[in-house]
């Protein structure tokens, strides 16, 4: 059962939702919503250990995140060595942008409106963005494809894709992922996909399609 918290017992615990944002403050994903009992039950056993040193990822966690990607979204390919922690999404996209654009003229390429972090981690990251509006049909926003393609130069390193997407709201279907992933073949691009809110696709027509499903020249 979902339970919702009221708004009184979230005030003055040092948040930044309720504590900071004024009275309605729908600026941050922060769901007043109970941890479930599982998450709840977890957390409390590493509690009770009363010893919490630095931790590293171990070959259980590796295994779990790995079985989750099959099991959810047909991840057949991941191998666990793959996976690295870091301390967020946001810190992920300056480290790749840095690692992908190391000259102050390479440029991030991001559709807009997007996640407003990713329009900004070209600063940290010391180089430029490019910044291509998404289209709107009447029906839905899609990608404007002959403005990427206008907008696309040498200089242009990486794709930041965030899906499903913050804020239109859209699942990229597969023949869209694949036209993304064509697009940054074709350009030498790197693609970098933040697929945060993969779980959240409730609607029964539509499925998330992650970017490690792709055909494999593609990857
Ligand atoms: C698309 C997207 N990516 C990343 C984040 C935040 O990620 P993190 O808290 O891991 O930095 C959010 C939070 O709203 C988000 O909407």
């Amino acid at each position: 059962m979902i339970r919702f918290a009221s708004t009184d017992c979230r005030r003055e615990t040092g948040n930044i939702k309720w504590d900071l944002q004024g009275p309605l403050p729908f600026g941050i994903a922060d769901m007043d919503i109970e941890s479930p009992p599982c998450v709840v039950d977890a957390l409390q056993a590493r509690l009770n250990h009363r010893f919490y040193g630095y931790a590293f990822m171990t070959d259980e966690l590796r295994a779990a995140i790995t079985a989750y990607l099959i099991k959810k979204h047909g991840v057949t390919n991941a191998a666990p060595e793959w996976l690295h922690e870091l301390p967020g999404c946001v810190p992920a996209f300056t480290l790749v942008a840095r690692t992908v654009c190391p000259e102050p003229q390479h440029e991030v390429m991001v559709c807009s409106p997007s996640y407003p972090p990713m329009l900004h981690c070209h600063e940290d990251a010391r180089c430029s963005l490019l910044s291509v509006p998404f289209t709107y049909t009447g029906e839905r926003w899609e990608f404007d494809w002959e403005a990427m393609e206008a907008a696309v130069s040498p200089n242009t390193k990486l794709f930041l894709l965030c899906n499903p997407h913050n804020p239109l709201g859209r699942a990229w279907s597969r023949e869209e992922m694949e036209r993304v992933a064509d697009f940054c073949e074709r350009h030498d691009l790197i693609l970098c996909s933040d697929e945060i809110h993969c779980d959240l696709v409730l609607d029964e027509d539509k499925q998330h399609v992650c970017a490690l499903t792709l055909p494999e020249r593609l990857q």
